[in-house]
């Protein structure tokens, strides 16, 4: 398949070059984060329950939701770390992340988290973060459409700013090349095994036709088993999302075969050719994902190994921290602006 060495969006640099940047831009981030399980115990010990009670509600209602919960949080981690700022509208003083591309018209769960801060907020007020909030409900979201569980570290503070640029630089984009994505992950402190276990999230939720045209229009058939269920599928998106332009905002489910378990089907979708974003498939297909491909292959034939994995990453994700929020950062009243 088509490999292009470098990414649009990264600069032209040798490769050993990008991961010396890689390397120093993980010093950004505080190796340590002072997160702890009991943070919260002392003042405000229902949060859990809270947040757990609303997630069913929401995850039962729709549950879609779960993914929902579960991209935000990724998108929140990877500007500045995971101190709330996706959470931010603009205001006539601060640019917001959810206009930038990877975001805008397909980022959603605002209103989710709005509801939990509520509730938190008329039994504890001025105690739990925005960023301790889409943390916890991430989780939640996971066991609620299958499994995997994890404990989750809390004490963040919310950011006074937030990033477009760093949102738009950040966030990884379906058409961007596998090295560049890679490139991404390690900036962030994550590994390839990071990348390949929190790519397995796309076993729920949806993507729009924007994001997977070049796909279905371009290397699908070549990747593709063409099995007769394959190619009803293809077919099927192909109907739902014209070469020429229109449908951008169709959706299909990325995961086909079990779109609304948190299981490892991804995985088996990705050996048979099928996966739905260019960069999922890149994980298995590329010529140079040897070890994103074994990982590939590990995940789908043990589902033990990849809900491991997945916790493991999703711990050290959610840990990604801005160390200026930890000086400078706040409980926010509402999600959606810093406090006055
Ligand atoms: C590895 C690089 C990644 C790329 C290139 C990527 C890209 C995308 C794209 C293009 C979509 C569809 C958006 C749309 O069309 O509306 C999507 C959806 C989603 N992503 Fe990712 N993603 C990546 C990693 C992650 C990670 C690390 C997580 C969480 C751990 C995640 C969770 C999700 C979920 C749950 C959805 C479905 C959201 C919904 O149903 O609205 N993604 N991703």
């Amino acid at each position: 398949m088509a490999f292009p060495l470098q990414g649009p969006k990264l600069p032209k640099l040798p490769f050993s070059v990008l991961i010396i940047i890689s390397i120093l831009g993980r010093s950004l981030h505080a190796s340590e984060p002072p997160l702890t399980l009991d943070h919260y115990a002392p003042t405000c010990p229902g949060v859990f329950e809270i947040i757990k009670k609303e997630m069913e509600c929401e995850v039962l209602s729709d549950p879609r939701n779960a993914a929902l919960i579960v991209r935000l949080h990724f998108h929140d981690c990877f500007v500045q770390g995971c101190d709330g700022s996706v959470l931010l509208d603009d205001t006539i003083t601060l640019q917001g992340e959810k206009k930038a591309s990877a975001s805008i018209n397909s980022l959603g769960g605002f209103k989710i988290i709005d509801r939990i801060k509520n509730k938190i907020e008329s039994e504890c007020p001025g105690i739990v973060s925005c960023a301790d909030i889409l943390t916890i409900a991430a989780r939640d979201a996971v066991l609620l459409v299958g499994e995997p569980y994890w404990d989750v570290p809390v004490g963040r503070k919310d950011s006074k700013t937030a990033s477009f640029e760093l949102a738009e630089s950040n966030i990884p984009t379906a058409d961007e090349s596998l090295l560049s994505i890679i490139t991404k992950f390690l900036y962030q402190g994550l590994s390839v095994t990071d990348l390949v276990a929190l790519s397995g999230a796309h076993t729920i939720g949806t993507a729009r036709c924007a994001s997977f045209r070049a796909r279905i229009y371009g290397d699908f058939e070549t990747t593709s088993d063409r099995s007769p269920v394959s190619e009803t599928h293809l077919n099927s998106l192909k109907s739902m999302c014209p070469a020429t332009g229109g449908g951008d905002n169709n959706i299909s489910a990325m995961d086909y075969v079990t779109p609304n378990l948190f299981d490892n089907s991804f995985y088996h979708l990705l050996l048979k050719g099928d996966g739905l974003l260019n960069s999922d498939q890149e994980l298995y297909s590329s010529m140079l994902g040897l070890e994103t491909k074994n990982l590939v292959i590990k995940y789908a034939h043990d589902p033990v190994a990849f809900f491991q994995q997945f916790s493991y990453s999703m711990v050290k994700m959610g840990n990604i921290t801005n160390p200026d929020s930890f000086v400078n950062g706040e409980i926010r009243t509402d999600c959606r602006f810093i406090n006055a």
